[in-house]
């Protein structure tokens, strides 16, 4: 007689747009995913704030509760779709210390409290997953967490938040303001009515110490990356961009490399930054998502998908919920956290980067050979200088771009031309990457 595959009892936290899908997709194809992990899985209970919430996906109202611990204690499995720190924190940890595999998609919460997660999980042998945490459905965590451990990571560069490439894609395809473009992603539904944690950086921050502790076998958290936003980034910036080849990503970078004292370290910051137009990066438009991986055998690798909505961040967990079903059913269990190598955290200021910085000045005799000066006092190399006459009368607009120089004298040189006589205005300083 045919053995019958072992069943286990999923507790879904959040039936929003994700976890809808995430049920919808277990229901439908439910021989399919047995198939796949081995085990039959079942939704238990879907724990709601409101059991009469419109859903994109009609669940059985018998599996709602509004008690999420109904949804978790006695489960094998729980998956945390509610995203933010608490009370997500307090239901993972719930879960964890039961020995229930959790599966999340909450990169705030990881880039938090990723340590204090593992260690719960590896008290009692539970699996933590959170495939879905960065980039949606492009398997970023996976592949760095299990695909390229056999590997030394020295780069990750991407574009890890969908908002704001919508907004920058708007600007640069179809020559939006800021404020334009920011009105037309939350028309769409791609940007919150309160769009901070997307346009000042601090999700992609979160994505960025995720990947970096991965990569680099360090703890980091988001406290760690240096962050800047793109809400000054403006129309004249994108057309500046486009006149040298250029387009302006918000990206998120983690390195390592080697710091003032000799040492290798981590260094990780999320900032706009223009980037060439054949650069792999500037043909990301829309709201996807692309991460450059450099590792030191693998060389470049490039993982590009859609990083966020309801279907392609649950096929993220989905996978997520086959490895962890799997392994309830036959044993084994997710890699544990791995911060072995302990690299310290680069002061951000001793980062070398390039700069384009746009200033209007006095359009008198001698005034270029000032602006020269002023950089290189600061030991800036200036790579290329573009000068034309500007709208308002006696002032011309120059365009500097430097080579690689240390971030701190970058920032010491910019203050300097913004107090400077022969400066009227420095109207924009753009970070320069992937030349
Ligand atoms: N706000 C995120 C983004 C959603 O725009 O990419 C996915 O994390």
């Amino acid at each position: 007689m045919e053995e019958r595959s072992p069943e286990l009892k999923v507790g879904v936290l959040g039936a929003g747009t994700v976890g809808s899908q995430v049920i919808r997709m277990l229901t439908e194809q439910a021989d399919d995913f047995e198939a796949r992990s081995g085990a039959r899985i079942r939704v238990n209970k879907v724990a709601v704030r409101r059991l009469d919430a419109p859903r994109d996906y009609d669940v059985d109202p018998a599996l709602l509760t509004t008690h999420p611990e109904e949804a978790i204690d006695g489960h094998d499995i729980v998956v945390e779709l509610i995203g933010g720190i608490e009370p997500a924190r307090t239901y993972v940890i719930r879960a964890l210390k039961q020995g229930i595999s959790v599966v999340t998609g909450n990169k705030a919460l990881l880039a938090t409290h990723g340590p204090e997660l593992y260690a719960a999980a590896a008290e009692t042998g539970a699996d933590l997953y959170y495939e879905a945490s960065v980039a949606g459905a492009v398997p970023v965590v996976y592949g760095l967490r299990e695909s390229l451990a056999g590997d030394r990571i020295t780069k990750v560069m991407g574009i890890v938040n969908g908002t704001t490439n919508f907004i920058l894609d708007a600007m640069a395809s179809r020559g939006l303001s800021y404020e334009e473009a920011l009105n037309q992603a939350q028309e769409l539904g791609f940007a919150e009515a309160d769009p901070s944690s997307d346009v000042d950086g601090f999700d992609a921050a979160a994505k960025c110490s995720i990947l970096a502790s991965l990569a680099f076998h360090t703890r980091v958290g988001i406290d760690d990356v240096a962050v800047e936003g793109i809400t000054k980034i403006t129309a004249e910036d994108m057309e500046e961009a486009a006149f040298f080849g250029r387009t302006i990503k918000l990206l998120a970078i983690a390195e390592r490399r080697v710091g003032e004292d000799g040492k290798d370290g981590v260094a990780m910051r999320v900032h706009p930054a223009l980037v060439p137009l054949d650069s792999p990066l500037a043909s990301v438009d829309g709201a996807f998502n692309a991460i450059l991986i450099e590792g030191e055998a693998a060389g470049r690798l490039m993982f590009y998908g859609q990083g966020a909505g309801g279907a392609p961040t649950a096929s993220a967990v989905l996978s997520d919920l086959v490895a962890a079903a799997h392994h309830r059913a036959f044993g084994g269990h997710a890699p544990r956290e791995s911060v072995y190598a302990h690299l310290p955290i680069l002061d951000p200021g001793t980062a070398f980067t390039r700069y384009q910085i746009r200033m209007q000045v006095e359009d008198r005799l001698g005034v270029l050979s000032d602006v020269a000066g002023i950089f290189a006092r600061h030991g800036v190399s200036i790579q290329s200088v573009h000068q034309r006459d500007d709208k308002e009368p006696g002032a011309c607009v120059i365009v500097a771009t430097t080579h690689l120089a240390r971030e701190a004298d970058l920032a010491a040189v910019a203050h300097a031309l913004s107090h400077s006589p022969a400066v009227r205005e420095v109207t924009s300083a753009i970070r320069v990457e992937g030349e």
